[in-house]
């Protein structure tokens, strides 16, 4: 009880105020990366998560306006539902249709998309860029979306995207092939096509980097996979699976037991994080914070990457 009590101690009156909203919130680790992050870089700030109810979003955010909350993060179910209550939304959150990230402004917030950047910065991190790359996404849904935004955000080659629902992949493919449009004239308007789930033999023969995007093989179904095909298997070069539980998935040890590379999601959780902090802090966060971030959390998801 005594270290619980001090741990507290930093709280002061000049402490400045973020927090998580969505619902549920309770195994989130947003608070565990922000605070760590407020410790590593001396930066006088504290971050909690709270449950809050969709119709009451209007309310939590003039509520926290007024509390002189500097900063939200913004997850399921919200992401969409807040927009309408905020001053202004960046270009490209607007692009994607959706915030996770709200930096306080004169008169309301501005909302941001720190996902597309979390992606970004965790492929880098495996000295991937997209850039002129073919690309297949596997899903359609709110991560997918992140994910084929920045394809056409970074100039992807050709983007293949595989869903069960080949309507959802359609209409997706639609959303981004219009957004291309109109950035002008000179880009390819078809960047991004749909596929079925079974149709790998559309894909390019080499090389192309797979990017996981449905829940299929998240703890604890972790023998599962939304494709096993050999042939789609065959195609990849590098394989980044948005689930972070198991730390090895299903999809993982096929692309690798193909040839290919393969990585968790769990530094595009980190990365959409320190993507958020930066953007509230004005500062850029180095390698040597997030060297020591990764390893805590880790930990408190509940993972061991040297486990098979
Ligand atoms: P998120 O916001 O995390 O992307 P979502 O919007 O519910 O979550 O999307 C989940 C994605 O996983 C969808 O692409 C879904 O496919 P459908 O659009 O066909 O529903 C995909 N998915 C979930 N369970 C699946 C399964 N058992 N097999 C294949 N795809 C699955």
């Amino acid at each position: 009880m005594e270290d619980k009590m001090t741990s507290y101690d930093h709280i002061k009156g000049t402490t400045a105020v973020y927090g998580l909203i969505g619902d549920p919130v309770e195994h989130t680790l947003s608070p565990l990366i922000h605070n760590t992050l407020a410790g590593l870089t001396g930066q006088d700030l504290v971050y909690v998560p709270w449950r809050v109810k969709a119709e009451d979003v209007g309310d939590c955010i003039r509520g926290a306006y007024a509390l002189n909350v500097q900063g939200l993060n913004v997850t399921v179910p919200h992401k969409i539902g807040v927009m309408e209550h905020l001053k202004s939304v960046d270009e490209k959150a607007a692009a994607i249709g959706a915030v996770n990230t709200l930096i306080r402004t004169e008169g309301g917030y501005a909302g941001y998309n720190t996902d597309h950047m979390g992606l970004k910065r965790a492929l880098e991190a495996d000295g991937i860029t997209l850039t002129g790359r073919d690309v297949v996404i596997l899903g359609a849904g709110g991560a997918a979306r992140a994910a084929a935004f920045l394809c056409a955000f970074e100039r992807a080659g050709s983007v293949y995207i595989m869903n069960r629902s080949t309507d959802k992949a359609r209409s997706l493919c639609e959303d981004v092939n219009e957004y291309i449009k109109r950035q002008g004239p000179s880009v390819d308007a078809e960047l991004c096509k749909p596929l079925a789930l079974n149709a790998c033999d559309e894909l390019p023969a080499g090389d192309v980097i797979a990017i996981q995007a449905t829940s299929v093989g998240l703890y604890p179904h972790v023998d599962e996979a939304v494709i096993t095909d050999d042939p789609f298997y065959t195609r990849i070069s590098y394989g980044y699976d948005m689930v972070y539980k198991p730390a090895k998935t299903r999809f993982m040890k096929l692309v690798t037991e193909h040839g290919g590379r393969a990585a968790c999601g769990l530094k595009m959780l980190m990365y959409q994080g320190v993507a958020a902090y930066e953007l509230w802090r004005g500062i850029d966060v180095s390698d040597n914070v997030t060297d020591r971030l990764y390893p805590k959390l880790s930990e408190a998801a509940g993972i061991r990457e040297d486990q098979a």
